[in-house]
């Protein structure tokens, strides 16, 4: 099939590129200049593991390729997807900025030529998809088309092999005909009996809000019980381990840590909050969790704070990790930028280490912050070392190396990486989240 891909962010890039890689002939387009030239020569803007060299195995192949010439991409294609952002708008609202969207729908309508379908792939507030039909009709009342929603729910640092292997793909169309496209689409997928639950397009858009929220929910919960587990001298590890157990509850996302980031959960949950008041309606629960989210931050600072005896003016602190997670270079809504800062602004010294982060890091945080090569040269005479985010390589750090390099052994793990016990065993005075 033919497909265009308007948009080379996060999504439309790896989205774009698996397509091709299912045997599709995919279209990316792209209003910048500079990052479509980047990619024609194989240049990722971004760092997801195995895009780059997915990206080159099928534009190789030729069934993947990139342009900013939006007007020749769409005539020839069966499906347009739109890919592009939708950041939270800048009135500080929560709502969604479909500015992007809009635009892109309005570019695409004098374009379009046979039956086509127009798949909305960002995440966007109930009723976008009848917003970006009724703009293409009011451009091209001729026009055969419909418009569809086909959520995405891809995790940074692992969207490949979640795009590859999904557990289910949703689908929001109103026709027979429509839906026929998207199911030729994701054909590939029913070799690995992947569901594919299809919808009305109201249901596909609400979905990805209800999916995020949940998630973010279910984070700011075990955050919570994990400061109840610290009230209390009981376990998180264990306890996490016990109720995820419960095949009602699961294991994944019982992780406490300092409170969730990334460009989804922060953006989604305050979106949720916003489209639900203009029907009367509330999300308390969703409410909770994002103010559970802010206080867990705010909480880190604190118990850094009181690792280094009440005060960390004067002090170095040392830290591992500043993305939002691991595997990725992304920044947006990291609990670093929020952490640091505030310890920085007490007169702490910070040097930091992040194995792709340091370039977006520099961007956001403020100056003064020193960066380092590696784990050891954070840890050299820090009054604190913090583990922040838990990247495969601070899992195995030679620890006697370590203390030996700090001015005072004080290790902070707000990922819960490393064993309390053998850390005191080998002289660290050691705090973790929701442990003894
Ligand atoms: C998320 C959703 O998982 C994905 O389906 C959606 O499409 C986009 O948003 P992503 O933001 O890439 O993906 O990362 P994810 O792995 O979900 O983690 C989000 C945040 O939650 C991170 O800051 C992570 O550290 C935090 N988290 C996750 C926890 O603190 N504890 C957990 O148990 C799990």
């Amino acid at each position: 099939m033919k497909i265009t891909m308007i948009g080379t962010g996060y999504v439309g890039l790896v989205t774009g590129t698996c397509f091709a890689e299912f045997g599709h002939h995919v279209t990316c387009v792209d209003k910048i200049e500079e990052k479509i030239a980047k990619l024609r020569d194989g240049i990722i803007p971004i760092y997801e593991p195995g895009l780059d060299a997915l990206v080159r195995k099928n534009v190789n192949e030729k069934r993947l390729r990139f342009t900013t010439d939006l007007e020749a991409a769409v005539p020839d294609a069966d499906a347009v997807f739109i890919a592009v952002g939708t950041p939270t708008s800048r009135r500080g609202d929560g709502y969604a900025d479909l500015t992007y969207i809009y635009e892109a729908s309005r570019e695409i309508a004098p374009h379009l030529s046979g039956y086509t379908v127009i798949v909305d792939k960002s995440t966007v507030p109930v009723g976008t998809a009848r917003q970006v039909h009724r703009i293409i009709s009011e451009q091209n009342p001729d026009a055969d088309f419909d418009v569809a929603s086909n959520p995405e729910f891809l995790r940074e640092g692992a969207a490949i092999s979640d795009f590859m292997r999904p557990d289910r793909v949703v689908i929001g169309v109103d026709n027979e005909r429509a839906e026929q496209v998207l199911r030729d689409i994701y054909k590939p997928l029913y070799l690995i009996e992947t569901p594919i639950v299809c919808t009305t397009i109201e249901t596909a858009e609400l979905t990805k809000y209800a999916a995020n929220a949940f998630l973010a929910v279910k984070i700011s919960f075990i955050n919570e019980i994990a400061n109840v587990c610290e009230a209390v001298g009981a376990d998180i590890t264990a306890l996490a381990k016990a109720i995820g157990m419960d095949g009602r509850i699961g294991s994944k996302f019982l992780h406490p840590g300092p409170g969730y980031g990334g460009s989804c959960f922060p953006k989604d949950t305050l979106a949720l909050m916003r489209i639900v008041q203009e029907y009367g309606e509330n999300v308390h629960i969703v409410q909770a969790a994002v103010e559970v989210n802010a206080a867990q931050k705010a909480r880190m600072v604190k118990k850094i704070r009181d690792s280094l005896g009440g005060s960390e003016a004067g002090k170095t602190i040392g830290v591992l990790g500043l993305t939002f997670k691991p595997e990725t270079d992304d920044m947006r809504e990291s609990p670093s930028l929020s952490i640091l800062p505030a310890l920085f602004e007490k007169g702490a010294a910070i040097k930091a280490h992040d194995p792709k982060g340091i370039e977006e890091a520099k961007k956001y945080m403020p100056e003064g912050i020193q960066y380092v090569e590696n784990a050891y040269e954070a840890a050299a005479d820090a009054d604190a070392l913090v583990l922040m985010t838990e990247w495969n390589q601070y899992r195995a750090l030679d620890m006697e190396r370590i203390r030996d390099a700090m001015r005072q052994p004080v290790f902070v793990d707000l990922r819960n990486v490393y064993d309390p016990e053998t850390m005191k065993n080998l002289g660290f005075k050691y705090t973790g989240v929701g442990r003894k």
